[in-house]
Parts: structure tokens; sequence; C-alpha cells
């Protein structure tokens, strides 16, 4: 770990960091992409968002202060800067690293009162695991979060890409049933994805 991601280096963090102080482990993919993204906007600042997307894919679904570190790098800005952008947006998963599968459970009104805590008593019952937590397999986390902009489907969940809704307990066991015989991780599927929309939208 370089010194620059390490807690009490806090005074190193506002400043771009140099070559002997990250790791670079981006894919030969992951440039050619940075490097098309990168003549779509007019300066490197514009890049941060899909640039941490690529980093999130390329992480295996978590932003490490390794990862940030190499994005700062690569887009020529602060550490602290691309760790603000990344620490703003929850769909960034900055905290902790996730399971192979996230559950995001919406927890505002509607789906609140349409069942949103039966539906998490019941994960905890079948996973073991509630907010914020990654079951001792690294298959799967769940998380509270904020209204998904589905209420009209209320109670909702998200994984990976793909919205949910209404969900029952019944959903829900076969939901995780599948996802278990699932090869692939929806969390990095998911960076990939927005990856490509991205690369789409800055192609207009
Ligand atoms: S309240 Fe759950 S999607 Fe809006």
């Amino acid at each position: 770990m370089s010194e620059l991601t390490q807690i009490g280096s806090i005074n190193e963090r506002p400043r771009i960091p140099t070559r002997d102080e990250v790791e670079l482990n981006f894919s030969d993919k992951a440039i050619t992409e940075l490097e098309a993204l990168k003549t779509h906007y007019p300066e490197l600042k514009a890049c941060i968002l899909p640039t941490l997307w690529i980093a999130q894919r390329e992480y295996g679904g978590f932003l490490s202060g390794e990862a940030i570190a190499e994005v700062a790098y690569r887009l020529q800005r602060s550490y602290a800067e691309v760790e603000g952008v990344a620490t703003f947006y929850s769909m960034y998963n900055t905290a902790h690293k996730p399971g192979k599968h996230k559950i995001e459970l919406c927890t505002c009104l509607s789906c609140h009162l349409c069942g949103t805590y039966r539906l998490r008593d019941f994960l905890k019952e079948k996973l073991g695991i509630g907010h914020g937590e990654t079951t001792a397999d690294g298959l799967f986390t769940v998380e509270e979060v904020e209204c998904l902009d589905a209420c009209d489907r209320a109670p909702v969940i998200q994984v990976g890409d793909t919205y949910h809704g209404p969900v029952d307990e019944g959903y829900l066991s076969k939901l995780i049933d599948d996802l278990r015989a699932n090869p692939e991780s929806t969390v990095v599927k998911m960076a990939d994805e927005m990856v490509k929309v991205h690369i789409r939208a800055s192609e207009r």
C-alpha cells in the first residue's frame, strides 16, 4: 500500500499522486476505454465519474485506496478530489469490499409501507446478515438505500443493474438461489455496464 493511501497521510491527499506512489492495475481494455473517453471531454476532471466505474470494475467491485490513487494519477487530479467524488455517490463502493452480489433494499416511504423491513428481516434470517454486512462466503452484501425511483413497483430491490419489484419473500428466496448459481459477479457486471453507458453517451 502506498503512503498516500494510508490513514494518517491526510496532508498528502490534496496533491496529484506521483508515479512511484501508485500501482497501475488497469487492464489494456480499461486503458483503451479511458483513452476513448478522454477525447470526448473538455478536461480530465470531467472524466472522474466514468473512470471510477472503470476502476470499480477493474478492482473487483471495490474502490480501494489504491484504486482511487490510480484514477487520480491517470486523470492528473488530486487524491482528495477523486476520493471526494467517489465517496459522495453511494453507487461507488468505497466503505468496504462488497460481496459478489449486492442486494440493495429501498427503505423510502412507498417501499417501507409495502414491506421493505419484512424483507430485511427475511434476509437476516436467510443469509445471517444485515445492513452493510457481507456473508462469510463473500457471496452477498445487504444494503439499505434511499428511493430507487421505481416507487410504483414497491417494495423494490436492486441487484447489480437490475431492479426487482414488487418483491416478496418467495421471490427473494428464488432470486438468492439464482444468484448463488450465477458465476458472474453482478457488482462487477454493473460497473462494466456503467462504463458502456458512459462511452455510448460520450459518443453522441
Ligand atoms: S420508495 Fe422505494 S423506489 Fe421509491
